[in-house]
């Protein structure tokens, strides 16, 4: 099984959570990490590079911070200038590169876990898998299989300490030979 880990923050001077996980990560040793910053010429993807790390892996995994209820703009980027028709999906939308491999979301978000529980309770108000619905709906397009997102919640309350124990167990689900299917929202 060969895990890519792609990190999608944007401002690594600023980051507390994903900096401690990026160093986790690379202190583990079994995954190819891959940070979407570093990749970026004249503000551009190179869009066969990108492919082909992703075909090069069975499993994607994407760390971000959880921004307006969704991705950092450089995230959103590469899904728009890498995920292209030919590659990505098909013409009768059956699944082409993609087909088979696992996808997993992993978010760190300022918000309390609590107030992303309850539809219509809280300063957040639905589950945080809803407003990630769409990367669902495009691993589904493209043929792979979406697994339950993992998320550290309140990071603004969290030490070092919690970012690593966060790490770990992260580490330790992406480690399984399979992972389980997500349940319904
Ligand atoms: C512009 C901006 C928007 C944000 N939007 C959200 C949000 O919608 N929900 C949330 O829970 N946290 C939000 N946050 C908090 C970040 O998710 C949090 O600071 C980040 O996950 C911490 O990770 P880091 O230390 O690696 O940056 C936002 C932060 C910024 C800067």
């Amino acid at each position: 099984m060969k895990t890519l880990i792609i990190f999608g923050h944007s401002n690594w001077a600023e980051s507390r959570v994903s900096a401690n996980w990026l160093k986790e990560f690379t202190a583990d040793g079994s995954f190819t990490i891959h940070k979407l910053s570093e990749q970026l010429v004249n503000g551009r993807y190179n869009i066969e590079a990108e492919r082909k790390i992703v075909e090069a892996h069975d499993r994607i995994v994407m760390v971000f911070p959880v921004i307006w209820f969704g991705a950092p703009a450089i995230v959103q980027q590469w899904l728009e200038e890498v995920f292209l028709y030919g590659w990505a999906y098909s013409a009768d939308y059956g699944p082409a590169a993609l087909k088979g491999k696992d996808f997993v979301l992993a978010l760190t978000a300022g918000g309390a876990a609590e107030g992303y529980r309850i539809a219509g309770m809280g300063r957040n108000s639905y589950p945080l898998e809803s407003y990630y619905i769409n990367w669902q709906a495009t691993a589904s397009m493209t043929g792979m299989n979406f697994h339950p997102m993992y998320c550290l919640y309140a990071t603004m309350t969290k030490q070092p300490a919690d970012f690593t124990a966060a790490a770990q167990k992260l580490i330790g689900y992406l480690k399984a030979d399979h992972l389980p299917p997500v349940g319904a929202l």
